[in-house]
């Protein structure tokens, strides 16, 4: 079982430090634990949980080692600072910053090549699931990244991301299911996941952990959920 806080553009260094100090006081003993803080905080987290199992991961990785790429970080410079993994192809990274299943491709393949682990977002949205396109979308989607084990896949609905409209246990066990008849590695829920529906979606025996928007900015509601992994 995973649990990953994707932090999105919240905490800059100085809240991070507060964040993982209590995080480290909290007990998560047991879990696998990844935190996502922006770039700029990245080095803080690896520093302040460095000597405890909780993992520090980015929310996005180019696929070139270096180069003129203005505004890009890539995988072995997040190696560098001892960063763990990257989350790629981020539902909001695909609405507001043009990514596609191409560009997901290269990240993923380059991160995984740089010994970096991914946790790469699928997921339909409203209109798609409305047409009956939920299936052809995750197919697509799915289709390109590659057999790894350093590879997990995050089923993200897109209409149940920041809306606290979660998927409910049957939906994301269906999709879930789904996505692993296409390529067998580990996936997580993401979606307006809180402490309170935690336990029932982690329950789903497809479901292999959380990717936790919102209810990961908070070290209470993280850990109530990180907790809730164990009792599923
Ligand atoms: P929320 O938990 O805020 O809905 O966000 C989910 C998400 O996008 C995690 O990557």
């Amino acid at each position: 079982m995973l649990i990953a806080g994707n932090w999105k553009m919240f905490k800059g260094p100085a809240e991070t430090a507060g964040f993982c100090l209590e995080l480290r006081r909290a007990d998560v003993s047991g879990i696998e634990v990844v935190v996502c803080p922006p770039f700029v905080s990245l080095a803080t987290a690896v520093q302040l949980l460095a000597g405890t199992d909780i993992a520090v991961a980015a929310q996005n990785v180019h696929w070139d080692a270096d180069g003129a790429f203005t505004g890009e970080v890539s995988a072995p410079m997040l190696r560098e600072l001892g960063v763990y993994g990257a989350i790629v192809g981020h539902s909001e990274r695909r609405q507001y910053f043009g990514e596609t299943d191409e560009t997901v491709a290269r990240r993923t393949e380059a991160a995984l090549a740089a010994g970096l682990s991914v946790i790469a977002c699928v997921g339909e949205t409203e209109t798609q699931r409305e047409r009956g396109e939920t299936e052809d979308v995750l197919r697509r989607q799915v289709s390109v990244l590659p057999a790894d084990e350093q590879l997990v896949v995050a089923y993200e609905p897109v209409w149940a991301i920041g809306t606290g409209k979660s998927a409910t246990a049957d939906i994301a066990q269906e999709a879930h299911g789904f996505i692993k008849s296409l390529l067998d590695v580990p996936v997580l829920y993401g979606g307006s996941v809180k402490p309170d529906n935690a336990a029932e979606l982690l329950a789903q025996p497809a479901v292999d952990g959380a990717l936790v928007g919102g209810a990961s900015l908070d070290v209470d509601s993280f850990t109530a959920i990180c907790r809730a992994s164990i009792r599923s």
